[in-house]
């Protein structure tokens, strides 16, 4: 099941790092927290500038799919929970565009970036949510994965990123448990909510699988992520990890895992499950998605809309250094 990692691209051995790079590695091999204004290697600021990024853009377009759900909640209880969530990931974009902005980039370059598909952000988002059963398998999955990703991030060893992470990770958990409370009420209601339940499993199942990432033989920046303490498991370790843990909560719902290979293996003290589709995959992350080009019209459009308001700040911003500046005039 782990496949080998393949070697990274540019990645040095020791011999052919710089006395700077050799003393670089020393302290992430103590395991060092790194700070913005510290020395790094150009490679290890660009790495954490992409992920951190894209990990602040899938928490933004993340709040699409559910967002569309908070006014047809079935009821006022319901409706203030995932709005609360939904609140919750702006919250969490925040964090991590300010982690990402201590590395020397600007929100509205990393912004442009996503508006044209230069950056990306979590496959799982371009997949739809038809009814409300998805909010459950969302909740339930998709945060479950994300919960699974992030919490050896708070590890990490970029400081900023590493602080970012110990906040969400106490938010996630009500994120999942929500999910999975919404599972619970359907798998255990009428025959028509268990099947709509089931039904929302068997679409989010393989795309939740897909959020860690290609398998590692695949993973083109797992090797130097690694090494640098960046990324802490690889990816198949992590959904081999998210499988272990979701199965029985599957079961307990009532409701099958929609893999007939799915089969506890003694041996390896885990279960051994069919992969995804990379194909789909990388389809998906080229843009080619189910939901890709709804996802990013509506970010560009709450962007250009919210503009003026942007620039209202800046220049309120402006006056006041202005007037911080302005010489104080002699008393009378
Ligand atoms: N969706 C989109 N792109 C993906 C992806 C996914 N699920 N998995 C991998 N990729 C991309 C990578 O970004 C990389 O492309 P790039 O070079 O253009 O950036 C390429 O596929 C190769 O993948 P690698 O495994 O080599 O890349 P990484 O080492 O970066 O591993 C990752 C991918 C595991 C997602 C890692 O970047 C990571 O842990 N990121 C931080 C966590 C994160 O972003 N989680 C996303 C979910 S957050 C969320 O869901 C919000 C929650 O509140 C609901």
């Amino acid at each position: 099941m782990y496949a080998q990692m393949v070697k990274s691209e540019g990645m040095k051995s020791r011999e052919e790092m710089s006395p700077e790079e050799q003393a670089f590695q020393d302290r992430i091999d103590r395991g060092e927290k790194i700070e913005p204004k510290d020395w790094m290697p150009e490679g290890y600021r660009k790495t954490l500038v992409r992920q951190i990024g894209q990990h602040a853009h899938s928490e933004i377009v993340g709040q699409l799919p559910e967002g569309n759900w908070i006014t047809r909640a079935p009821s006022l209880e319901r409706k203030a929970i995932l709005l609360a969530k939904v609140q919750d990931e702006a919250g969490h974009g925040l964090y991590l565009y300010s982690a990402a902005e201590t590395l020397g980039v600007s929100r509205d370059d990393l912004m442009e970036k996503l508006h044209d598909g230069r950056m990306k952000y979590s496959s799982i988002f371009n997949y739809p949510t038809l009814n409300w059963a998805d909010m459950g398998a969302v909740g339930w999955l998709v945060d479950g994965a994300a919960i699974m990703n992030q919490v050896p991030l708070q590890r990490t060893s970029f400081g900023p990123y590493s602080r970012a992470m110990i906040r969400i990770c106490k938010e996630e958990s009500f994120h999942q448990r929500q999910g999975y409370s919404i599972m619970m009420k359907m798998a255990f209601g009428t025959p028509e909510q268990k099947e709509m339940a089931q039904d929302a499993l068997n679409r989010f199942w393989y795309p939740s699988l897909m959020m860690f990432g290609p398998s590692d033989k695949d993973s083109v920046h797992s090797a130097q992520s690694m090494a640098w303490k960046i990324k802490i498991n690889t990816n198949d370790e992590l959904r081999q990890k998210f499988v272990d843990q979701t199965v029985p909560q599957a079961k307990y719902l009532g409701l099958s895992i929609p893999d007939e290979n799915l089969a506890w293996n003694e041996e390896k003290g885990g279960y051994d499950f069919s992969e995804p589709d990379w194909s789909e995959f990388f389809e998906v992350i080229k843009g080619n998605g189910p939901c890709n080009r709804e996802r990013i019209e509506a970010r560009r459009k709450a962007w250009y809309d919210g503009e003026w308001f942007r620039d209202g700040l800046a220049a309120h911003g402006e006056k006041e250094a202005r007037r911080a500046k302005a010489p104080v005039a002699a008393a009378e």
